[in-house]
């Protein structure tokens, strides 16, 4: 029980790396603030985590604007007292298209989730841990530090993650803020369902990964586990690939 009496947000929480997430910070002692822009699927992550005698809120966010930030972490905190994770994982793709045909609304709209996102999930998170300390994760992702065709937006949004983490963690160290990242390889989850759908396409896309096979959300939330645990209290401003090799 790593998190008795701790209380954690996971943004994205009703789906994939979020809903395991949760559901792993739950089943270990926290408190659990499961935000997502989906309500059905948000609802949902929360339900089975009482079911397994868990303690779990499900709040609306759309963590592209601060307004809804801000006040899913002041309700957070009004319901269950503070806030001590906040695991700043919402995320979305970018559909395929290549740098020269990328509509500007598509680059926008990623940039406002995955960046802009994290960014407030940061600022929001930071101000209502500064007098208690805490953790915040963010979910970057190999696409920060290699390229590929057909991610443009992507690749800013998650390069800028893996750079906020570090400035982050450089100020919030002060208030005993630790801020670090994760950085997914393939997982298998309903954001990588456009390849999925096609067979050939899966299987050509599995077989380019170091052992041949894309990972699970449990194998992703595992490790944000360990990095929102003390247990790596001296871990702090480092992004971590969690992508079996790929990106090394
Ligand atoms: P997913 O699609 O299963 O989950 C993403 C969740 O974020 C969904 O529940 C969705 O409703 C929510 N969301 C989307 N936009 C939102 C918004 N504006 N406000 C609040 N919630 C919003 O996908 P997955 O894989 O679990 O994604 C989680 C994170 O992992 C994302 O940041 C993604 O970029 C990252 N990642 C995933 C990889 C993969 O291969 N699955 C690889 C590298 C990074």
């Amino acid at each position: 029980m790593r998190f008795a009496d701790k209380v954690a947000i996971v943004t994205g929480g009703g789906s994939g790396i979020g809903r395991a997430a949760a559901e792993k910070f739950a089943r270990e002692g926290a408190k659990v603030v499961v935000a997502d822009l989906n309500s059905e699927s948000g609802t949902a992550t929360a339900a089975a985590i009482k079911e397994q005698k868990g303690e779990a809120a499900y709040f609306p966010v759309d963590v592209s604007s601060y307004e809804s930030v801000q006040s899913l972490v002041q309700q957070s905190v009004e319901l269950y007292g503070k806030l001590d994770i906040m695991f700043n994982n919402a995320g979305i793709g970018n559909g395929q298209y290549t740098v020269l045909d990328m509509p500007i609304e598509q680059y926008h709209r990623t940039v406002a989730v995955n960046q802009h996102g994290v960014f407030y999930g940061i600022k929001a998170a930071g101000n209502a841990m500064k007098d208690t300390g805490g953790v915040i994760i963010n979910t970057a992702s190999i696409y920060g530090f290699i390229a590929d065709r057909k991610q443009f937006p992507y690749h800013a949004s998650k390069g800028a993650v893996v750079m906020m983490t570090k400035s982050a963690a450089l100020e919030l160290a002060r208030y005993n803020i630790r801020v670090v990242g994760i950085a997914p390889g393939l997982i298998e989850t309903n954001i990588v369902s456009e390849w999925r759908q096609n067979e050939a396409v899966w299987k050509q896309i599995e077989k380019a990964q170091m052992r041949g096979k894309a990972g699970t959300p449990e194998e992703v939330a595992n490790v944000a586990a360990f990095l929102a645990s003390d247990e790596a209290s001296f871990m702090n401003g480092h992004v971590f690939c969690v992508d079996d090799g790929s990106a090394s």
